[in-house]
Order: structure tokens, then C-alpha cells, then sequence
């Protein structure tokens, strides 16, 4: 037993893995062997997970069927849409209404019975559990509005999709282009939190529910997936404050606050997902409002070079320009997290379906540090 205790598991092997590599140096993400910038300028958030869950990317005969399996199984049961309704209703957050759609999904798994060790079987859960998160999601937020779910829509593609299930209205094609780049860029990254949460749990043979559902848990927190939600909050608490943006920047990195976006555990440059999201906030910023880049590129000027976080190796990560693109498509801030959590699913299927091809139980140790030898004395004596 190696004695080096790393806290965090920074920078520990656990795996070998074939679905996504990060050179934290050089700046650069690849699904596959393919290019993170490749995948979202050519291909589909639904030729993407047939890469990741298959291994290649599909010809147009494999990717019809896939596809088409996707869109028949997006429908949810009534009792999970009774119960978006009622947790809309209680003010529940959405990450939790996500984590409790899921877990429900499974009393409605028509092969619920399968062998854990089936894969196969796994693999078709897991393609239901994605293909029916964008329409539970997109109830809640309707019944928070007060209206009725829209039922998905029988030829659009997930992304766009999810768009019409929130508005009623079919998105144009900048805004469906622009969601399903941002879901290909949020689909896999190595053994984050979320990802090896789902591992973790999948390397008990644990269902594929339970380990999705682990993964929604661990994405929720602030240091993880939440921080796209608390970037657009801070362009909000700009916008609001009678502040000039750059006094802003300046008066809370004073007050010593850490600004969500910046740092990442395996970067230590920008991030390359923020750079594509950082090309279509500013196109989007263009054809509308443009503040909201402003102030953000403002943000990461000043606290790049004049408060020389780039040396440091602290630059923004895929959460800095998720939040901007996302309010500029009219998307509510506390469904950004969810939406993260859309797109990942599909990394932490892929990656709980890798380890439990060669699998072995994740059970790492604690250094004791307690007392050892003590006396009971019993209750009355103490
Ligand atoms: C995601 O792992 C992944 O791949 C995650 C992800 C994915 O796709 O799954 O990329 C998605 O979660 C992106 C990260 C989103 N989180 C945030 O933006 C929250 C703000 N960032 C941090 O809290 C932090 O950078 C973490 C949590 C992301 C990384 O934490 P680490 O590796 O534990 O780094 P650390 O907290 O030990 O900080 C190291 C140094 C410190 O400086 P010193 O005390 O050593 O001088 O970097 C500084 C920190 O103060 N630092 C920051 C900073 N983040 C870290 N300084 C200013 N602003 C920040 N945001």
C-alpha cells in the first residue's frame, strides 16, 4: 500500500481510459482522438455520444437508427411529470427535481431485470435515462411558469428539442447550432467529481439509475457544475451594482473572492471549451445584448493579466462563457447546472460502461490518526 497520501486524489491514475484525454498544459480536450474544436464545429451532441458509447463516429446508417431510438424513448411516465409538477410547485432546486426524475425513470425501466453484467442492457437504460432528462427538465421549468409541458417534438434533435419543450416554439437554427455545441463541449472530461462519482457507484454493479444519480449529485456543487449559474449571477451583481464592471472585478477580488469560472484542477490555461463558448457568446452578443460578454471579457482581462492569474495557472474554465451564451438563449439561470448535467450524462454512461468491462470495486484507504487502546467506561460512569 503506497504510503503517499494525495488529498483530493490530485492528480492519482485510478484508470485507463479511452474516451477523453486533457492536456491541462497545453490547453487541449479530445473525445476519442478527436478534437474538442472538430466535434463542435462538424458533428451532433447525438454523433458524439454514439462515439463515446460505441467507440467511432456513426455513418448515416448507424446514426439514423440511434437517433431515432433516442427521440422514441424521450416520452416520461405521467407519475414523473405529476411529481416535476409537484416539486415546481414546492420551489424545489432543479438539480434536486433532475436527481429525483431520474431515480423515478427506473420504476418504469422495462428491463429493470437485466443482468448488471449485461452491458448491453446497461447501454439501452442509459440511452433512455438521456433521451428522457431533457423532457422531465423542461416540465419542471414549465410548470414553474405555470403552463404545460410541450411534448417533445417527433423531428427535432435533442438539443433543439429541449429548446421547444421550454419555449413551445421551435428554435432558430443559431440558437439550436449554438445548444448543441454547448451540449457536445459539457459531454465528457475525464475523471472529474461527477464522472468518478458515477464510477464509483457502477464499480459496485450498482444500476446504471443509481450511478446517474450520483453523478447529478456530485455535479450540483458550486465547485463543480454549479459554477456556470454563479458566473451569470456575478454578471447580474454587476449589472445591478452602481459600479463601473472593472471596479467591480477590482473591489471583490480585494475583498478577496474567488470569481466562478476561474481555475480548474487539470487546466492551467484556458480552457478550450471556454474559448468556442467564448466565439459564440460574442456572436451572440453581436445579434443582441452585449453587455453580458462585455462585462465577462472585462473579468478575465483583469484578472488574467493584471492580476496576473495566468501566471499563477488560474484561467477561465468552461463555466466562464457557459453562463452568457446560455442567458443570451433566454435559458433560466438555475437551469444551467441541469443542462450540464443533459449533456454529461452521456460522459458518465460512457465511462461507468468502460470500467465495468474490466471492472474492479473503487475502495481506496484512510491514514488512521485517531486514538488507538481506549478504556469503555459505561454510560452511567461518564
Ligand atoms: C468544472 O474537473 C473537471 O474536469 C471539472 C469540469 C468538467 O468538465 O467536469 O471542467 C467542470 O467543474 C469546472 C470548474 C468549475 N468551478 C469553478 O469555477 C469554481 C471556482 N474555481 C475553484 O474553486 C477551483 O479553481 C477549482 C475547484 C475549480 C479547482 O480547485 P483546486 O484544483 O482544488 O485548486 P485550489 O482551490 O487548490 O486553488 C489553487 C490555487 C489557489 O491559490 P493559492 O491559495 O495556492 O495561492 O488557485 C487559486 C486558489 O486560491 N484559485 C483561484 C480560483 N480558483 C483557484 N483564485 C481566484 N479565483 C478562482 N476562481
Amino acid at each position: 500500500m503506497s504510503d503517499d497520501l494525495k488529498k483530493g486524489l490530485e492528480g492519482v491514475l485510478v484508470a485507463e481510459s479511452k474516451l477523453s484525454s486533457i492536456d491541462g498544459d497545453a490547453g487541449r480536450l479530445i473525445y476519442r482522438g478527436y478534437t474538442i474544436e472538430e466535434l463542435a464545429r462538424n458533428a451532433s451532441y447525438e454523433e458524439v455520444l454514439y462515439l463515446l458509447w460505441n467507440g467511432h463516429l456513426p455513418s448515416t446508417d448507424e446514426l439514423e437508427p440511434f437517433s431515432d431510438a433516442l427521440m422514441n424513448e424521450r416520452e416520461v411516465d405521467d407519475d414523473v411529470l405529476e411529481m416535476m409538477e409537484k416539486l415546481a410547485v414546492a420551489d424545489e432546486q432543479p438539480m434536486a427535481a433532475l436527481r429525483t426524475a431520474v431515480s423515478m425513470f427506473s420504476a418504469y425501466e422495462p428491463e429493470d431485470d437485466a443482468d448488471p453484467e449485461d452491458l448491453k442492457a446497461t447501454l439501452r437504460k442509459g440511452r433512455r435515462i438521456t433521451a428522457k432528462i431533457p423532457t422531465a427538465l423542461a416540465a419542471f421549468e414549465r410548470y414553474r411558469l405555470g403552463e404545460d409541458p410541450v411534448a417533445p417534438h417527433p423531428e427535432l434533435g435533442l438539443a433543439a428539442n429541449f429548446l421547444y419543450m421550454l419555449s413551445g416554439e421551435e428554435p432558430d437554427n443559431i440558437a439550436a447550432e449554438t445548444f448543441d455545441q454547448a451540449l457536445i463541449l459539457h459531454a465528457d472530461h475525464g475523471l472529474n467529481a461527477s464522472t468518478f462519482t458515477s464510477m464509483v457507484i457502477g464499480s459496485t454493479m450498482a444500476d446504471i439509475y443509481s450511478a446517474v444519480t450520483g453523478g447529478i449529485s456530485a455535479l450540483s456543487g458550486p465547485l463543480h457544475g454549479g459554477a456556470n449559474q454563479d458566473v451569470m449571477e456575478v454578471l447580474i451583481e454587476i449589472d445591478e451594482s452602481n459600479l463601473d464592471h472593472r471596479e467591480w472585478v477590482e473591489q471583490a477580488t480585494e475583498e478577496g473572492r474567488r470569481i466562478p469560472g476561474f481555475g480548474h484542477r487539470v487546466y492551467n490555461v484556458k480552457d478550450p471549451r471556454a474559448k468556442i463558448l467564448q466565439e459564440r457568446s460574442e456572436e451572440l452578443a453581436k445579434a443582441g445584448e452585449s453587455k453580458w460578454y462585455d462585462y465577462t471579457t472585462t473579468i478575465e482581462q483583469y484578472l488574467s493579466e493584471e492580476k496576473g492569474l495566468t501566471e499563477k495557472g488560474i484561467a477561465p474554465n468552461v463555466d466562464f462563457y457557459s453562463g452568457s451564451v446560455y442567458y443570451q438563449l433566454g435559458i433560466p439561470i438555475d437551469m444551467y447546472t441541469p443542462i450540464f448535467a443533459m449533456s454529461r450524462v452521456g460522459g458518465w454512461i460512457a465511462h461507468v460502461l468502460e470500467y465495468q468491462q474490466d471492472n474492479r470495486l473503487i475502495r481506496p484507504r484512510a491514514r488512521y490518526t485517531g486514538p488507538q487502546d481506549q478504556e469503555f467506561v459505561p454510560l452511567g460512569d461518564r
